[in-house]
């Protein structure tokens, strides 16, 4: 489709408008100062912050270790099965103002069970949150289980075995926390055993990790999506290896910037990439702690990048659908709504 007639006049209305998939969201990643608070209220949980302004303003991170440290301790609040629940609704509510159509959730089992949470009421509560979403803003959600990196394989078989009796729960599993000093390939194993189940295989790599994570995520742990990925410009022959395969990468640009992985916004290797030809598709990451959910980073990236067209803007709603793990109907099917948005534009 050619929409080269269309002006960036065009992007405000059209970013909005525009049906989109979000591939790389972290549940835990979405809960607001507030819901933090409220939580930990009802759950009698000390919180080491006075109150929802102090926190926020704890929100200045220096790599992403720094993120990570306030991030696990926000997700000490989530303890009941319906705590999960309202967490989801919350980002779900979000999401359709956005016009997300439809969501692959990121969520971290070790981060709970490791404080005495059942699985079950961590799986339990999502997935009926995904049901809910559907039900009640035509969302289509789904769910992928991530490791922790910085743990050790053993621990990530035994949350994959405490996981299975939910396998009807997730469509796939991930890769995420600290990525320095912790390649894809201490998981192979687990990542073998997870393809075998015929789970989707997804990870992290090349956010702040080298190249060279990229590559044994692909050859190790037979990724089908690279999440983040920004450094493979590093290396020209590892971009020429994603673009011929059309393997999609995941980026999350307002996370980059708050994590220090470019300086700012204007740095940002997103339009490059994508004009390069690579499958790149855009997300929020942790909307909660980088300052926006999906629109906003369309938005501030595309003001940031004035190199983007409204062509930009439709390619990424697409490779959104494209990389999805949705049935290839749905995705023609939300790529006809697509080009109809798109065409509709005077
Ligand atoms: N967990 C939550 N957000 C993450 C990120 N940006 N990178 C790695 N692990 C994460
Ligand atoms: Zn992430």
């Amino acid at each position: 489709m050619d929409f080269s007639h269309l002006t960036r006049n065009h992007l405000p209305a059209l970013l909005a408008r525009m049906p989109k998939a979000e591939l790389h969201i972290h549940i835990e990643g979405s809960l607001e100062p507030e819901l933090i608070f409220a939580l930990a209220r009802k759950n009698g949980i000390s919180l080491s912050y006075p109150s929802v302004e102090a926190l926020r303003a704890a929100y200045a991170f220096t790599d992403l270790q720094s993120f990570l440290d306030l991030y696990y301790a926000g997700a000490s609040v989530l303890i009941k099965e319906d705590d999960f629940h309202a967490m989801a609704m919350a980002y779900f509510a979000r999401a359709q103002a956005d016009n997300v159509v439809h969501a692959e959730l990121f969520f971290d089992p070790q981060t709970h069970t490791e404080r005495g949470v059942s699985m079950g009421a961590v799986i339990g509560g999502l997935s009926r949150a995904c049901a809910d979403a559907k039900a009640q803003y035509g969302i289509s959600a789904s769910l992928i289980l991530c490791f922790l990196r910085h743990l050790s394989e053993a621990s990530a078989i035994e949350t994959l075995q405490a996981a299975l009796p939910y396998r009807e729960h997730f469509v796939g599993v991930g890769l995420d926390s600290g990525e320095r000093g912790n390649p894809p390939e201490k998981f192979a194993t687990v990542f073998a055993q997870c393809r075998a189940l015929g789970l989707h295989v997804v990870a992290h790599a090349g956010e702040e990790g080298p190249p060279a994570y990229i590559h044994s995520a692909l050859d190790v742990l037979q990724v089908e999506r690279i999440d983040h990925g920004v450094r493979c410009s590093e290396d020209p022959a590892l971009v020429q290896r994603l673009k011929q395969s059309r393997m999609p990468l995941t980026v999350c640009p307002l996370s980059n910037v708050k994590l220090c992985v470019f300086d700012t916004m204007a740095q940002h290797n997103l339009a490059t990439l994508l004009h390069q030809g690579l499958c790149i598709t855009l997300n929020s990451d942790d909307p909660a702690y980088f300052g926006g959910y999906l629109l906003t980073n369309f938005e501030a990236t595309f003001a940031a990048l004035p190199e983007l067209t409204v062509q930009d803007a439709w390619q990424l709603a697409r490779n959104s659908f494209e990389a999805s793990f949705a049935s290839d109907a749905q995705k023609a099917a939300w790529m006809a709504q697509l080009d109809a948005v798109f065409q509709a534009a005077a």
